[in-house]
């Protein structure tokens, strides 16, 4: 088999909200991703997903679509968009698309239809239900957002479902003209020239015919969050989603299956393993790429994520390709959770494991999750559920590009406050120091691109000493071994015979000669690549 871009390739996740404004009004655009195409090519990625940019009331920053063929005027325009992908292609950078086929916003022209009476001919294109006999909602279903997820319609005297906000009714994907619709919206994408999608959330988009009650969830804790007080097994990850995902799958294998014309879908699912393999296809292909968030929440101790690798590598089905996630900007930041010694060590865990790495913005500079002071607050969900550290604004940040007053990224105040190190954690200072994390990235970008282990190689874990990941990355002739010390001790782990002559080809902290006696010497908190031979 001859590897496709999307299986060698690193996949960048740009937030536009945050990455560049260039017309001073706080909120980044498409013409700021142009200006820093460069970047991304000199920091070594392949691809980039840019989240939602079409015309929105931003009630979820975008995730609330009124428009799926259009850009958001906040963005920019199409000739913008166009002139963008064509900049990224002339680069070789493909360009991947947020596709929010769940739900569209409350304020998209379908929903006004759908609203407007009963008999409207849109009215099943969202999910309308009556009231329970006692005038309660349909069903003890709650919104990803806290509250009941059904909302009361005045006017049609039904409720509709939304599995996220009021604003952001759930579609009716039963419905043959719905799906014709949205097939049409990706195609009208493709004809541009995207190179894919990510699919949001991608497990939510059928739920079962007849609405039954969700089960309690008997581990449920206020801290959580409401959503965990039932158990989403009758809302979410119903058998007939993988037909809708096979069809998307052939739209897109339509525009190029093979070659660097080949197309791309990534389906955002939170599920257990087992629940997640389904989605690379059962009869027919799934998506290429079902996000795998595994590493997100993950206990950061060696066996542990051995075992969880092995187990994940185990489950994919026969040619299924693996995924590999350390953050979003949903989920708390790598440097946030693991500090930020450990998130030099996740770096090269993320590029070195086997699979395609999706890299999120900022975590290239160590950002961390920014201090939100209450009046600073933006997203929904700290607003509807404050206090339980769900909020998701301290990791929208925006991108540090220098030491000025607002970090590169705009002329004036930007719509989330700047990381408060911003005057020495940006990239115009962390690209010129040799042991910055930025450095280190660009480092291991390169040697990936190098070495066909990295890419496409097999996978075999190794035995650890006490705290010590170890896996070795194979090609032909070509043998590599990644150790990573997660603790705070020095630590010795004995070389396989065919490793004792071999070459150190980068350390989180020096790259020091660590080989001595068949033994690799590892620092506290040390991550590294060697190279036997
Ligand atoms: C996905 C997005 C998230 C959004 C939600 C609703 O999980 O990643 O940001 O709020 O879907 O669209
Ligand atoms: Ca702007």
């Amino acid at each position: 088999m001859t590897a496709l871009w999307w299986q060698t390739g690193v996949i960048y996740q740009v937030y536009p909200r945050s990455f560049q404004d260039t017309n001073g009004d706080g909120l980044g655009d498409l013409k700021g991703i142009e200006r820093r195409l460069d970047y991304l090519v000199s920091l070594g990625v392949d691809a980039i997903w840019i989240s939602p940019i079409y015309p929105s009331p931003m009630i979820d920053f975008g995730y609330d679509v009124a428009d799926y063929c259009d850009v958001d005027p906040r963005f920019g325009t199409l000739a913008d968009f166009d002139d963008l992908l064509a900049q990224a292609h002339q680069r070789r950078l493909k360009i991947l698309l947020d596709f929010v086929p769940n739900h569209t916003s409350d304020l998209h022209p379908w929903f006004a239809e759908s609203r407007s009476s009963r008999d409207n001919a849109k009215r099943d294109w969202y999910i309308w239900r009556d009231p329970a006999p006692d005038g309660a909602p349909p069903n003890n279903w709650i919104s990803d957002f806290g509250g009941s997820a059904w909302e009361w319609d005045e006017v049609t005297g039904q409720f509709y479902y939304h599995a996220f906000l009021k604003e952001q009714p759930d579609l009716n994907w039963r419905h043959p003209a719905v799906q014709l619709a949205m097939y049409g919206a990706m195609r009208f994408w493709f004809d541009r020239g995207v190179d894919g999608f990510r699919i949001d959330v991608l497990w939510h988009m059928l739920k079962a015919a007849d609405f039954p009650d969700n089960p309690a969830n008997p581990a449920y804790q206020p801290a959580m969050g409401e959503m965990h007080r039932v158990i989403q097994v009758h809302s979410t990850d119903q058998p007939e989603v993988h037909s809708i995902a096979a069809e998307m799958r052939a739209i897109a294998d339509s525009y190029g299956a093979q070659g660097r014309g080949a197309r791309v879908l990534i389906g955002e699912i939170y599920l257990p393993v087992d629940r997640l393999m389904q989605y690379y296809g059962r009869e027919r292909a799934g998506v290429h790429l079902p996000f795998n968030f595994q590493l997100i929440d993950a206990p950061w101790e060696a066996r542990s994520l051995a075992k969880l690798i092995a187990d994940y590598e185990a489950a994919l089905p026969p040619g299924a390709w693996p995924n590999w996630v350390l953050g979003n900007h949903d989920r708390p930041r790598v440097a946030a959770k693991r500090g930020q010694t450990q998130a030099r060590v996740a770096a090269v865990l993320l590029l070195t494991l086997r699979g395609t790495p999706t890299l999120y913005y900022g975590d290239e500079l160590g950002l961390s999750d920014v201090e939100i002071s209450s009046g600073q607050i933006r997203d929904p969900r700290e607003l509807r559920e404050p206090g339980l550290a769900l909020g998701r604004d301290p990791v929208r940040t925006p991108m540090p590009w220098d030491k000025s007053e607002n970090a590169g990224f705009t002329t004036t105040k930007p719509w989330l406050p700047l990381n408060a190190d911003h005057s020495t954690r940006n990239v115009a200072q962390m690209i010129e120091e040799p042991q910055s994390i930025l450095t280190l990235y660009r480092r291991l970008l390169a040697l990936r691109r190098d070495c066909l282990a990295l890419t496409i190689g097999d996978f075999m874990l190794l035995d650890g000493a006490a705290d010590v990941l170890a896996y070795e990355r194979r090609h032909r002739a070509e043998r590599l071994i990644v150790a990573l010390n997660l603790g705070g001790n020095s630590q010795r782990l004995q070389l396989p015979d065919w490793a004792h002559d071999c070459r150190i080809l980068l350390s989180t902290i020096d790259d020091t000669e660590p080989v001595e006696g068949g033994a690799l010497l590892l620092r506290s908190n040390e991550g590294v690549i060697i190279k036997a031979g």
